[in-house]
């Protein structure tokens, strides 16, 4: 049988440096536990722009459509912000998640007891938390029909569309279902069903698939708004959080920080299962490409190392490998080492993407 395949798609930005480090990581398992991926590169965003004048050349799709799991780095960045709305960096990832019906994003936000103190918040409030929002990706106001800018009148008028269907909530919520199913089996579903018809239909399919299949988990509703304020009040209520394409954009970040650092969070993408089982996915980490950072190793690349553990377990089935890069992650960090986003205002000496990544592998290897 032929190896898993595995497309790399760097981006722009920071996305190349910590890919770097991620391919040590993807070799050391090749070398020591005797799982060997196919890896093969390609061009997103700015850099595929740059290439091929459109931010997702169709040869690419493709490929990422064949590919056992596509790892992405982070597109954009300042250069391109002036470029028409169809070729900037942004399309070539949205295109990825609806080309590929990449529905389920989950956006894990976990904080490292080693990084507790970095929150906003207070050590306690944040201090082993362990949350999961599961974000619906390819459809609502990202994608609805009608949309664009048109002329009314003397005036220009900025339209987009929530929409939502049956099957898409529907599907999206199993998703939530099933990981609480394998976590603490808790859900709690976010929209705005006093305000919006497309909430509305949300909380009664979300509450049907559950009365049907999943009684057994325990499901609550909250208005998103409501649920920001309480995933800031008291984070640790939840356990898994499912909710729309929008909210779930800025209620992931909320979450994210919470945790200390947006450069720790990992993400997965995931669709339908293909002939061979595996989900059809997307792994990426939930930062930005940074474009300040870039190219200066100071990027942390843990957050695109974790993305890759995700793909272990959710890809490729290997949950004990996953938790065994997760373990050597944080015991770098609780050794202290730290890249320039995880460094107080006291200071220190920070670390770079490079020995960051080093760190990681020496951790796997002290793991045999
Ligand atoms: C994210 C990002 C993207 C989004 C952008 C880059 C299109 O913010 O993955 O959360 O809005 O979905
Ligand atoms: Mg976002």
């Amino acid at each position: 049988m032929s190896n898993p395949s595995i497309l790399i798609l760097p981006g722009d930005g920071i996305g190349p440096e910590v890919m770097a480090e991620v391919r040590h990581v993807i070799d050391w398992f090749g070398e020591n536990r005797d799982l060997t991926f196919d890896v093969s590169e390609d061009l997103v965003g700015g850099a595929a722009y740059d290439v091929h004048g459109v931010p997702l050349a169709d040869a690419t799709m493709e490929r990422a459509q064949g590919a056992d799991a596509v790892l992405l780095g982070a597109v954009g960045g300042p250069r391109y912000d002036e470029l028409d709305f169809q070729l900037k960096p942004e399309r070539g990832l949205l295109r990825l998640r609806k080309e590929m019906d990449l529905y389920a994003n989950l956006r894990p936000a976990q904080c490292f007891d080693a990084l507790a103190e970095f929150s906003s918040l207070k050590a306690d409030v944040v201090g082993g938390l362990d949350i999961m929002i599961v974000r619906e990706l390819t459809s609502g106001v990202y994608f609805g029909e009608p949309r664009g800018i048109v002329k009314e009148g003397n005036e220009r008028v900025g339209i987009n569309t929530q929409r939502y269907t049956e099957s898409e909530i529907a599907r999206v919520a199993r998703s939530a279902f099933d990981l609480a199913r394998k976590r603490t089996g808790k859900v709690c579903s976010m929209e705005k069903a006093n305000v919006m018809e497309s909430g509305v239909l949300w909380r009664e399919v979300v509450s049907e698939v559950h009365a049907a299949e999943y009684s057994d988990v325990v499901l609550s509703h909250m208005y998103a708004d409501a649920g920001a304020m309480q995933l800031t009040r008291w984070p640790k209520q939840f356990d898994v959080i499912v909710t729309d394409n929008l909210f779930g954009d800025l209620l992931s970040d909320l979450a994210a920080m919470l945790t200390g650092s947006l450069g720790m969070l990992p993400s997965a993408s995931l669709g339908a299962p293909m002939d061979n089982g595996r989900p059809k996915a997307l792994y990426e980490p939930v930062h930005g490409s940074a474009p300040d950072i870039a190219g200066q190793g100071k990027a942390n690349p843990v957050a695109c190392i974790l993305s890759f553990a995700m793909a272990l377990r959710y890809s490729f089935d290997k949950g004990d490998e996953a938790t065994r890069l997760e373990r050597a992650v944080e015991a770098v960090l609780a050794d202290g080492l730290r890249t320039p986003d995880l460094m107080g205002p006291e200071g220190g000496s920070p670390v770079s993407t490079a020995e960051m990544g080093d760190a990681v592998v020496a951790k796997l290897s002290a793991s045999l």
